[in-house]
């Protein structure tokens, strides 16, 4: 099992990367930290652990608040694309079984998580880069131990913001944490970057609703398509998405299946490039929230940061399948 900690501030993709950390058994998911992002921090940590009460998993999984605004920008949120409450249209969501944990900082208990698991963890990020890049700006040495940063945000030649076309919304939301992770020697060749340039490949059609549905015969089957529904309608008006929703977030668990030899290549076919990053963080810029490539390593060596460009797409929605059959049984 690959020992993991997610970052994350649900949002309708991010409740798809919760439910295939806590079900694909591939995984062991240590903790969740929620932090703002798509919504208030409030919000999200609420989203959350209604989620997780949704799974059943309340007693499982602890869920601390992540980080509460961008280093230095004014927090921005999403509710053109997930509603106000970050997590909109749907009615099946339960009232949280769990509170968040209060016994230590988020900070503390990745740190605990990190130096349980040292060598062999991996973060996954499906929110701004804030939590994650403060972990490591606060505590360096955590650096070494960490084998992976998987984490969904930026764009090489697509942007999904209409303020600033060049620009992903976790990118753009704390451009100065990105380019912690991007400028950092050690980290930069750990990250996983799964961009839109990958995750609008993963367009949740009628016929990936329908698999979400199934028979529906689970309220958790009935509770995603639901939210699926919502998000792609958020998406044809806001983005002008005719087909469906790109289901972004989730995307970040599959590569490190691969890395970590789980699975095979043949099955995840997993397409990247190793390039040096660079998010721009200038408040005047018209680029800003960009991720821009500066120089282009060739794959043979562990330098720069592993950007995803294609995967095997069946496996993943397979994936999703897989995890919401496991949820609807437990
Ligand atoms: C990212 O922005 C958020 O709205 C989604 O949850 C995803 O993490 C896509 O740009
Ligand atoms: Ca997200």
């Amino acid at each position: 099992q690959i020992p993991i900690w997610l970052d994350c501030d649900p949002g309708h993709d991010d409740a798809v990367a919760i439910l295939l950390s806590c079900f694909l058994p591939q995984f062991k998911l240590l903790g969740i930290s929620a932090s703002y992002g798509n919504a208030p921090p409030d919000k999200t940590a609420y989203n959350t652990l209604s989620l997780i009460t949704a799974m059943g998993k309340q007693n499982q999984i602890p869920v601390y608040a992540g980080a509460q605004r961008p280093w230095v920008r004014k927090p921005i949120y999403a509710p053109d694309i997930h509603g106000q409450s970050g997590l909109d249209g749907t009615s099946l969501l339960p009232e949280p079984k769990a509170r968040l944990c209060s016994d230590q900082s988020y900070l503390n208990a990745m740190t605990n998580a990190i130096e349980a698991y040292t060598g062999t963890i991996s973060i996954v990020s499906t929110g701004s880069l804030t939590s994650t890049a403060t972990l490591f700006n606060e505590r360096p040495h955590l650096k070494s131990m960490v084998k992976f940063i998987s984490v969904m945000g930026g764009g090489i030649n697509e942007g999904n913001r209409n303020e600033n076309e060049t620009a992903e919304f976790n990118i753009w939301i704390d451009p100065h944490a990105a380019n912690m992770i991007f400028q950092d020697p050690i980290l930069s060749s750990k990250c996983i970057l799964v961009p839109l340039d990958l995750t609008h490949q993963a367009i949740a059609t009628k016929e990936i609703e329908l698999m979400v549905l199934s028979d529906g015969s689970s309220n958790l089957r009935r509770l995603f398509y639901e939210l699926f529904i919502f998000f792609g309608q958020s998406y044809e008006h806001a983005q002008g998405f005719e087909t469906g929703p790109p289901v972004h977030d989730p995307l970040t668990l599959i590569p490190l299946l691969e890395f970590y030899h789980i699975e095979t290549h043949e099955t995840v076919a997993f397409e990247y490039r190793r390039l040096q990053l660079q998010a721009i963080d200038h408040e005047n810029s018209p680029n800003l929230g960009q991720t821009r490539v500066l120089k282009e390593y060739p794959k043979t060596c562990d330098t720069g940061t592993i950007v995803g460009f294609k995967l095997n797409m069946l496996y993943f929605w397979d994936q999703v399948n897989l995890a919401l059959g496991l949820a609807s049984k437990s």
